[in-house]
């Protein structure tokens, strides 16, 4: 299995899991390691405008079927979520040529890059470029928290930051693009059909946004209560009003960042910036549920004497996959389930431009961005097998 290849590329050795973000050490080395493993197999392999990299089986050009995901991980990652959808199109490349089969159609295998936005904060940054979701202004300035800004990243990575943006001569001649991805949740496994391979419906609503809440930065030990101006209070008020607005809903909230500044054990913050992951079956499903919770952050925050400014750093609407080729997809594999997911994919950026289609492999426990992420090894056969049925089938 290739995976095991590059399981020690990127660990973490202080949180677990992996650390492997946009255009960082560990990302250029297992995009070094994919170049390799795609040109040993035949593939010529370009970096386009945006730092995403496709390696074709045949000449680029019209009808041509994609497939892939990314290399990058969320902060403490699992093993699974990105390299998955990316060795599994290798080897379904060579169970195809096993097979002696020829490609009527090009086929690319696609890695995006920073697709968990881990990095610069802006999930699916390889694929929205391409796509014309985020400016390249906008995304030129984004900056990572040592504030490296994106545009001298990408210079550092060899890319030409001027060139960022849309790139519509990549996008035009795909006829369709299929990801593979580990499945984040446990739908699958709870089926009684025991299938290890479904296909995707649609996905959540989602953005992020980021709060921060400003007051007086003092000392722990004599500062009186009555005195104080601490961003922490509202900070801690809106993780819990995040919770409470889930209720009776089947929305999602999440603080999982907050950091607050200085930082130090014995100083009240004198900020405290608090991001914000939210979905929702709907845009007004999910502008509801933030409004509702930066109501709370605002209450908070008067309450305490302490400003704060809300700002959104991405969004995406509601993706339903193309139902054509979902159910042709499904027809193709024997009548798989079709399944949602709350998880934000390249795919679900990329359905706004080109027919669009994701398989999903198994996960036994459900758990996803975090080390305990986890396919059976013959499940992820089965995803290799179903991936090249359908790289046959789109390419023929
Ligand atoms: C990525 O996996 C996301 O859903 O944020
Ligand atoms: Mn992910
Ligand atoms: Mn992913």
């Amino acid at each position: 299995m290739l995976l095991a290849e590059i399981a020690d590329v990127g660990t973490d050795r202080f949180r677990g899991g992996y650390a492997r973000h946009g255009f960082d050490r560990a990302d250029l080395q297992l995009r070094a390691w994919f170049t390799e493993q795609a040109e040993r197999r035949g593939l010529a392999v370009y970096t386009d405008r945006n730092g995403n990299l496709w390696a074709w089986w045949g000449e680029p050009g019209p009808g041509a079927v994609a497939t892939g995901s990314h290399l990058d991980s969320v902060p403490g990652g699992g093993a699974f979520d990105g390299p998955l959808g990316v060795v599994s199109a290798l080897a379904a490349v060579d169970v195809l040529r096993a097979r002696d089969f020829v490609p009527a159609r090009p086929i690319a295998v696609v890695v995006f890059a920073e697709e968990e936005g881990g990095r610069f904060g802006v999930p699916c940054l390889g694929s929205r470029l391409a796509t014309g979701a985020i400016g390249p202004d906008t995304a030129r300035g984004l900056r990572d928290p040592d504030g490296v800004s994106l545009a001298e990243a990408a210079r550092a990575a060899g890319l030409n930051p001027a060139h960022l943006g849309r790139d519509d001569a990549a996008l035009s001649g795909l006829r369709c693009f299929v990801e593979l991805h580990v499945e984040q949740g446990r739908q699958l496994d709870l089926l009684p059909e025991r299938t290890p391979v479904a296909v995707a419906t649609s996905i959540l609503a989602h953005g992020r946004w980021r709060l921060t809440f400003r007051g007086q930065g003092n000392h722990a030990g004599t500062t009186a209560v009555a005195d104080r101006r601490d961003p922490m209070i509202p900070a801690s008020s809106t993780v819990l009003a995040a919770r409470r607005a889930l209720a009776g809903t089947d929305a999602r909230a999440t603080v999982g960042r907050l950091v607050p500044t200085p930082g130090g054990t014995n100083v009240i913050p004198s900020s405290v910036d608090v991001w914000l992951d939210a979905r929702a079956p709907s845009t007004p499903d999910t502008r509801k549920l933030v409004d509702e919770i930066v109501a709370a952050a605002r209450e908070a925050s008067a309450a305490e004497g302490c400003a704060v400014e809300v700002r959104e750093e991405s969004y995406g609407d509601a993706v339903t996959f193309d139902a054509a080729l979902r159910d042709e997809l499904a027809g193709l594999l024997g009548g798989v389930p079709a399944l949602p997911t709350g998880a934000g994919h390249d795919a679900g950026i990329l359905a706004a431009r080109v027919p669009t289609a994701m398989l999903f492999v198994r996960n036994p426990t459900g758990v996803s961005h975090a080390p305990e992420e986890h396919a059976e090894p013959d499940d992820c056969a089965a995803g290799v097998a179903a991936l090249a049925s359908v790289l046959e089938h789109l390419a023929s």
